[in-house]
């Protein structure tokens, strides 16, 4: 069973269904063949038919429509912004589900070293991408992230990170909750994760954006 926000979900991600479809080398060359310049695209063929696959012959089940329903009527609690489900978590993938409210984006955040791709379904999410930019001289927790890419995506388009290219996003839902479903290997190294929160506003117009960079440890210095 899966516990989000306090409720509990029956794991779609047990059937054997799953099994072909995420299977190491399977997963290998989905990613192998995305795109690394966000101009050219965030998704392949090889990728919408894998998304595709997924929906229609292993998700079609009574527990994952009710966590979709609880996705796409998830209310943020206080230490539980977002929802997030796994239907399949192993050593080397994750498949997860995750709604996202319009006053709670997720905020910057890296994949280190990992691929992912995101797939709406339903609602619209805002979302922005950078690569690492310029570290500041004499001061580690600041550094400079480059933009990418800034989009909205709507039902069945696909966003997607690499190791090198776009590693780097983060997600707003606008209108109503945004639903996706996403796939990430290997599974997020926690430790080595950052979160980025600029020191300016947000301006898309700015190539570079200055952010405080907050990891795992440094979130541990300062009791956070
Ligand atoms: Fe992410």
């Amino acid at each position: 069973m899966n516990s989000t926000a306090g409720r509990s979900y029956p794991s779609p991600g047990k059937s054997s269904c799953f099994s072909g479809l995420v299977e190491k080398s399977v997963l290998d060359s989905l990613f192998r063949d995305l795109p690394g310049d966000a101009e050219a695209g965030q998704d392949s063929p090889t990728l919408r038919d894998w998304f595709s696959e997924l929906l229609s012959r292993c998700l079609k089940t009574e527990e994952f429509d009710h966590a979709l329903s609880a996705a796409r009527n998830f209310v943020p609690k206080l230490g539980n912004p977002i929802f997030s489900t796994p239907l399949v978590a192993t050593g080397f993938h994750r498949l997860s589900l995750l709604g996202i409210y319009p006053a709670k984006p997720i905020p910057l955040h890296d994949h280190p070293n990992a691929s992912g791709a995101q797939m709406v379904l339903s609602g619209r999410a805002l979302v922005r991408q950078y690569d690492t930019g310029p570290e500041v001289s004499g001061n580690s927790t600041l550094i400079y992230l480059q933009a990418a890419l800034e989009r909205e995506f709507g039902a069945a388009d696909i966003s997607s990170v690499t190791p090198g290219a776009r590693n780097i996003h983060g997600l707003a839902a606008i209108t109503d909750n945004a639903v996706l479903l996403s796939i990430q290997q290997p599974p997020c190294d926690r430790a080595g994760q950052s979160w980025f929160f600029p020191v300016d506003p947000l301006r898309w117009d700015k190539p570079l954006l200055l952010c405080h960079r907050v990891n795992r440890k440094a979130r541990a210095n300062i009791g956070g």
